[in-house]
């Protein structure tokens, strides 16, 4: 799929995506999906009232501040739960206790009535069991003391005076159970105490906390996927319309721009979407059929007024899920962080377009001299024609040799030229098959002259059927001038004679190409470990940014580059750059002749 993650863009079904469709649903396979599955889907979380954004969110109202207080929803919450859900518990307590009165009178009329010899009243227990159901630990404590004084009432009026036998047997048993049904039921109302508790802070937790999280129900979307449909384009589209916001916190609400939770829930965020999270969703769709209980993508949303933001999202599927009902979203908004990234990389472009220029800027009189060669002969040759022309019988195959001399000298000065510009521009990064036998020919065709001037001679050395690597050429190009100048700059103290650079190119391990650059100049000195630190410099007019940016495009290339001192003295600088993956064997150059 060919989304685009920012702007307007193409959309599955042949939909185009422009922000204004955010207020509705932009995926095209079932246009009114998304009423159908909502009358189907739509679950309103037991959720209460709790409304405006906290200060500094994207959507919070100018006076925030005053509006939001999560302790404040968290309370609200409270309140509310005490007043719907209390009333009802506290109707059904009530119910239950005359019930449990009534069976006590009941089971004392027969246990002094009933003519049977047996422990009737062991019964009582189920009056323990039945107040157990109010939830509350007083009613139960006196509904066990009131039972125990109604077998003992009913023992001794059925049995007073009598001597001790097996009906004090059976009061002794009844009185045993009684207990042990009351200690029971209490623990068991115990542990639901703790568990409400526990819910009540994981709910307010839920609620209160600062950061956008939501439950969906993505049932649909489990049982479309797990019908073996591919993940592609229309069924992602039809999961995602299929999914619902089962519960949410205000900093959700906030952030896909509502005021309240109650806003959010019930929703499909499909009329919220853009191109941007149907490529993630495609990504999170695959990580979960394929087992991953938590996936993190980035992607990009429209809130309900209109502001794209950048979000981070954390999927998490509950270990207990029941086909996807309950899965846990956490958001955290980016966009600020993405703005910060484009800006801090777009300073590096820049910066490397600047060290470029004052590059090329050193090597004037160098590329001065390797566009003059071309132009020189164009001249020489374009004389020769005028000369072979002027005789009384001009000789048209000599003057055809020099016009096409003139041509290929005329094209040399144009590709000169034609890669000076490349190197100049601060254009886009473009990554290609490269060649590295030909991108170090070229550049050091640029600072041939400069090398001889210096008295520096240069070997170059390049492993044959070097295999392509896939980069920017001209920053791969900007790498090897700066190891190459510095090279030179650190040989000028070395006696001429002495003065060698030596360029090699090889295979490294089974996946990588490696660029040498060898010289005999001053060294490391010792304790230069922050050599790629922006800004180190040991020169006084460097500006210490080479190696810097030279790292940089390394990373960016998933290469690496090191240096280290030569026993002889000098130093080597060594960049490694991965093979092109798919790279056929036989495709490069071979072996560049040794200068
Ligand atoms: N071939 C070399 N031999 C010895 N030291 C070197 C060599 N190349 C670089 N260095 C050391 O590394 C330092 C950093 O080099 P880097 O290219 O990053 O900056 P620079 O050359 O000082 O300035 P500029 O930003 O103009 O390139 C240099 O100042 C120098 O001390
Ligand atoms: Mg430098």
């Amino acid at each position: 799929m060919a989304f685009s993650p920012n702007g307007s863009g193409p959309l599955p079904c042949g939909r185009t995506y422009t922000p204004a469709h955010a207020s509705r649903s932009h995926f095209g396979c079932l246009p009114d999906l998304e009423d159908l599955l909502r009358g189907v889907f739509f679950e309103r979380a037991n959720l209460t009232e709790g409304s405006g954004c906290p200060p500094g969110t994207p959507e919070a109202p100018p006076d925030g501040a005053a509006r939001f207080s999560a302790r404040r929803v968290a309370g609200r919450d409270r309140e509310a739960h005490m007043s719907d859900e209390d009333n009802g518990e506290y109707r059904k307590g009530h119910f239950f206790i005359l019930l449990a009165i009534g069976l006590a009178l009941g089971i004392c009329t027969l246990d002094i009535l009933s003519p049977l010899q047996g422990a009737v009243a062991v019964l009582y227990t189920s009056v323990i069991v039945l107040v157990g159901l109010t939830h509350r630990q007083a009613p139960i404590v006196m509904a066990a003391a009131g039972c125990a004084s109604l077998a003992i009432a009913g023992y001794c009026a059925s049995h007073w005076g009598a001597p001790l036998g097996s009906p004090a047997m059976r009061l002794g048993v009844s009185l045993v159970a009684l207990m042990i049904t009351t200690v029971l039921v209490l623990r068991q109302l115990r542990e639901v105490e703790e568990r409400e508790r526990a819910d009540a802070r994981y709910r307010t937790i839920f609620a209160a906390g600062g950061f956008p999280i939501w439950e969906s129900d993505w049932s649909g979307a489990h049982g479309l996927l797990h019908k073996g449909h591919p993940i592609d384009a229309c069924t992602v589209e039809l999961a995602f319309a299929a999914a619902f916001v089962k519960n949410a916190n205000l900093a959700a609400a906030c952030l896909f721009g509502f005021e309240r939770r109650e806003d959010l829930v019930g929703r499909s965020l499909l009329e919220l979407a853009t191109p941007a999270t149907s490529e993630a969703l495609v990504r999170i769709y695959e990580a979960l059929m394929h087992g991953a209980s938590s996936v993190e993508e980035e992607t990009r949303f429209v809130s309900r007024t209109g502001r794209e933001f950048d979000i981070l999202l954390q999927v998490t599927i509950p270990p207990d899920h029941d086909g996807w009902k309950r899965i846990l979203i956490m958001g955290a908004d980016i966009t600020e962080r993405k703005r910060a990234q484009e800006r801090l990389a777009a300073a590096q472009i820049e910066l490397a377009h600047i060290s470029r220029v004052t590059i090329l800027g050193e090597l004037a009189a160098s590329i001065a001299h390797e566009v003059n060669q071309p132009l020189t002969a164009t001249i020489t040759y374009a004389r020769s024609a005028a000369r072979w022309l002027a005789r009384e019988a001009p000789d048209a195959h000599e003057v055809s040799e020099c016009l096409s001399a003139i041509t290929a000298n005329a094209e040399r000065a144009a590709q000169v030229i034609a890669r000076i510009r490349d190197l100049a521009r601060n254009s886009d990064v473009r990554h290609a098959q490269i060649s590295l036998s030909t991108l170090i020919a070229e550049t050091l065709e640029l600072v041939q002259r400069e090398m001889t001037t210096k008295g520096v001679t240069l070997t170059l050395n390049i492993e044959s059927d070097l295999p392509p690597v896939t980069g920017d050429k001209v920053q791969l190009q900007q790498v090897l001038l700066n190891l190459l100048i510095n090279a030179r700059q650190a040989m000028l103290d070395t006696p001429e004679e002495r003065r060698h650079l030596t360029v090699r190119a090889f295979r490294k391990a089974e996946k990588h190409i490696a660029v040498e650059v060898h010289d005999t100049g001053h060294g490391l000195a010792a304790g230069q470990d922050n050599l790629f630190t922006p800004f180190f410099t040991t020169k006084r007019d460097g500006m210490g940014m080479g190696f810097a940016i030279c790292r940089t495009i390394m990373g960016q290339h998933e290469g690496s580059i090191e240096a280290r001192s030569n026993a002889k003295g000098g130093a080597t600088f060594v960049f490694v750059l991965p093979m092109k993956t798919d790279h056929v064997h036989g495709g490069s150059e071979g072996l560049v002749p040794q200068h």
